[in-house]
């Protein structure tokens, strides 16, 4: 009988016992469970972020760090596709003028965060022999950028090779052009001063630039000397009037750019579509240079190659005159047509 009564406490103890166990096992796996069906985050930060409608102008110039690295060849292929980096060909170009100050028109724009420029010229549009080998190459001359930044180059020939403006036009009839001009006299000087330069540097002797650009026989201007033919700004510009609308041209005042660069510069963001960034902050003047230099940030800043600012050799009086007088009418129909004066002689 009390074997009887302790085999059923036995059995009671039991089934208490594995409900006990039972109960604790159910809730330790209902908290796992749980746990595992709790969401890690919040639902919103799984899905796929909205795309910005513009990437921010600052998070650019955060990012132009690596655009750099590139250029230099240190990035990587994935590098390039992880950021979305393409080659775009120019929305806007710097066709000209030699010696007007287009290699500091250039990186003084790539100061701006939307803006990434073509180091070399590339001489495309002027080139038959690189016309021929099409777009692609041409793109592929291009630096890599973000989608919304806007790619630029300067090929300063293009302002006066003849079959330039109708190549452009069929590659982008929209483009943005930039011509950026000096006093005429003195750019005809710089030019000639660079090729005397060359001359120099392979010891040869050269003309002295009086002889190049009067005609010795006629004592008139030479219009065959090319310093001189490049400097009647108004009858290139009318080749590329066939093709192009004045809108599409935005004029800067190269002499202006030498002593008060930022104001020249702003104009420009403006004709880009661009909001205002170059600021005072990344422009200095250098004293040693006698050029205003750029500064990036706090720890890189450059002025621009020995070969910008030389000094030109001196030229008789009479024959700048000369050159003043011949330049002043075309001058003044360049005003006319681009609707900007300047107080040249
Ligand atoms: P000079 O060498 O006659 O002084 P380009 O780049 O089209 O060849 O133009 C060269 C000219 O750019 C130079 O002509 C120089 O005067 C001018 N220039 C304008 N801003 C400059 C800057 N910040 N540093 C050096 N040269 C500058």
């Amino acid at each position: 009988m009390l074997f009887k009564q302790q085999a059923l406490l036995r059995q009671k103890l039991f089934v208490l016992g594995s409900l006990a166990i039972g109960s604790v096992l159910y809730l330790v796996a209902r908290v796992g469970t749980l746990d595992r069906l709790q969401p890690i985050c919040p639902v919103e930060s799984r899905l796929a972020p909205p795309e910005p409608a513009q990437i921010p102008l600052r998070s650019l110039q955060f990012k132009r760090g690596l655009l750099h690295e590139l250029r230099k060849g240190n990035a990587t292929r994935e590098q390039i596709r992880l950021h979305n980096l393409v080659q775009q060909l120019p929305r806007a170009i710097i066709i000209g003028v030699r010696k007007g100050g287009t290699r500091a028109l250039l990186e003084m724009l790539n100061l701006h965060p939307a803006v990434v420029k073509a180091s070399q010229e590339i001489h495309f549009f002027d080139n038959d022999q690189n016309y021929a080998r099409g777009m692609d190459w041409y793109r592929g001359k291009m630096p890599f950028s973000f989608p919304h930044q806007i790619t630029i180059e300067k090929s300063p020939a293009y302002f006066i090779t003849e079959e330039v403006p109708e190549r452009i036009f069929k590659m982008n009839s929209s483009i943005k052009l930039l011509i950026i001009v000096r006093e005429p006299t003195t750019r005809a000087v710089s030019d000639y001063t660079q090729v005397l330069e060359g001359k120099e540097r392979k010891n040869k002797t050269y003309h002295k630039f009086e002889t190049l650009a009067v005609d010795g026989n006629t004592c008139e201007v030479n219009t065959k000397y090319k310093a001189v033919r490049t400097s009647i700004y108004t009858k290139h510009l009318e080749r590329w009037l066939k093709y192009f609308p004045v809108e599409q041209f935005h004029i800067v005042d190269g002499d202006r750019l030498i002593t008060d660069p930022l104001p020249e510069l702003q104009l420009v963001e403006r004709f880009l579509s661009l909001p205002s960034r170059i600021s005072q902050y990344n422009l200095y003047f250098n004293a040693t240079r006698g050029f205003y230099c750029l500064r990036f940030n706090i720890v890189f800043n450059k002025c621009l190659a020995g070969s910008k600012g030389r000094t030109h050799p001196e030229v008789e009086p009479s024959v700048l005159a000369k050159l003043q007088r011949f330049f002043h009418p075309f001058n003044q129909k360049f005003y006319q047509i681009t609707g900007r004066t300047f107080s040249w002689p």
